[in-house]
């Protein structure tokens, strides 16, 4: 008995001898062979600020506890460097850049256009959708869809706007002096408008699939930001197997439901002869004029010169009929040639998300923030007093272009709590930034 025993006990000193003795050296091997192939880049790194790591591990541990607490650690840390921070995550380089003129060298750049990695768990819900997608590929796809959110195809949408948002201001009222989350109402007021706008899907055909929808988004995107700081979650096989994999499975079919539902009913408007161009009378008599006031109208950035491609394309686009978004991808898809079916979905699934959830977000914070401050609050209600009167009617563009105060408002909120605080992109090469003298270049590497 007792030899027995202690033979087992022996066996199973001897068997996790023999896997501790194949783990310690391949984790070696590893190291080892990481330290070489990327010798350049952590010579690089070197010489970038950044908090002091772990062995192997690196940083990792800053990404631990709820979102929140995180976002509070790193936010911290952030003030103890300057405008650039390198993190290692595990054998993962992050740069963070914060100096406006280095962001402006990667986002104005037709080189650094290649997604992070990070950008691969949104695959099963966009596809290769604009979000995802590079290259040409990108390319071709953004030069098509942009002209229609352009600011003529905007303008024509201002009724739909007004009706919307008196819905949604007359449903929040109803909550009267109570506490809520005004998140949930802009969320589902956005998609909706997306769906009536971009989508060209009338209201009466409706249910509560837009709340619904926005609800499933909201989930989704707090299941990607997990996969994004925890790393058991990374390998899709692992993902799968816990309720976060299941969650995902059951959102998305709430989510390309829509967008399945969507794409149906206009293609078989689109089949019975029915098609939505544009009025665009107005602008053709005198586009002068309309270009002059969008341009000092829109925002700080374009009176500056800021110019985005969607302007640029303005020449391409000025003599044709302007199309709303899903109108365009119809007569896109029905030739073949230029959007298969699936590449159609893929966009509508990407511009039903990045369309309504970035604005949302925007509202959100904007809304709390007059909150909080009810003196700023009380200046831009005098100023639309001061557009409208005693009048109800509902408000114009040019209305919108008199509301300078509320404009400046907006923007404050913008800067303060940008819908999107964080863009990643994978840079291949050395990269040189100007401003920042010290490591005169910086390679992050596919890992
Ligand atoms: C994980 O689940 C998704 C959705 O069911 C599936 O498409 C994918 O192939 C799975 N991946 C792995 C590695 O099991
Ligand atoms: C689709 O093909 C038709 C004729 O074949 C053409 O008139 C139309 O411009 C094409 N549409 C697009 C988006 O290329």
């Amino acid at each position: 008995m007792i030899a027995g025993s202690a033979a087992a006990a022996s066996a199973g000193l001897s068997a996790s001898t023999v896997f501790l003795s194949l783990l310690v050296p391949a984790l070696v091997l590893y190291y080892i062979y990481f330290k070489i192939s990327r010798r350049h880049m952590i010579e690089l790194a070197e010489k970038i600020p950044g908090p002091e790591g772990l062995p192997l591990i690196g940083n990792t541990l800053l990404l631990l506890g709820s979102s929140d607490t995180m976002f509070r650690n790193l936010y911290r840390k952030s003030f103890e460097y300057d405008q650039i921070i390198k993190l290692w995550l595990g054998p993962k380089l992050l740069i963070f850049l914060m100096d406006p003129r280095d962001v402006e060298i990667i986002l104005s750049s037709n080189v650094y256009i290649d997604k992070s990695a990070e950008y691969r768990f949104f695959q099963p819900w966009l596809g290769n959708g604009l979000l995802i997608s590079t290259g040409p590929k990108w390319r071709a796809h953004r030069k098509l869809i942009a002209p229609t959110f352009h600011l003529n195809v905007l303008k024509s949408f201002i009724d739909l706007f007004n009706a919307n948002s008196r819905t949604v201001v007359e449903r929040m009222r109803k909550e009267g002096d109570k506490e809520f989350d005004c998140h949930d109402y802009m969320s589902e007021c956005t998609v909706e408008i997306l769906l009536e706008t971009a989508m060209g899907v009338s209201k009466s055909t409706q249910d509560r699939s837009g709340y619904e929808y926005a609800m499933a988004v909201m989930k989704m995107c707090d299941i990607l930001h997990l996969r994004h700081t925890k790393v058991w979650l990374r390998p899709d096989w692992l993902f799968n197997l816990t309720k976060y994999g299941k969650d995902q499975i059951r959102l998305l079919e709430i989510i390309h439901g829509l967008t399945k539902k969507v794409i149906a009913r206009k293609k078989q408007e689109y089949k019975s002869g029915k098609r939505n161009i544009l009025h665009d009378t107005e602008q053709s008599s005198n586009a002068k004029t309309a270009k002059i006031t969008s341009v000092e109208g829109l925002s700080f950035g374009q009176a500056a010169g800021l110019k985005d491609d969607l302007d640029v394309d303005d020449n391409d686009v000025g003599e044709k009929k302007r199309q709303a978004f899903l109108d365009l991808l119809m007569e896109a898809g029905q030739n073949g040639s230029v959007l298969t079916d699936e590449e159609v979905k893929e966009q509508v699934d990407t511009i039903m998300f990045e369309g309504h959830d970035t604005t949302a977000a925007a509202s959100s914070f904007f809304l709390s923030v007059m909150g909080c401050h009810p003196d700023i609050q009380e200046k831009v209600i005098q100023e639309l007093d001061e557009i409208f009167g005693d009048s109800d009617r509902p408000a114009t563009f040019q209305d919108t272009l008199e509301m300078k105060y509320l404009e400046r408002c907006l923007m404050e909120t913008l800067r303060m709590y940008p819908p999107v605080p964080v863009i990643a992109r994978t840079i291949n090469t050395d990269l040189k930034l100007g401003e920042f003298s010290k490591p005169d270049f910086i390679r992050l590497e596919n890992s």
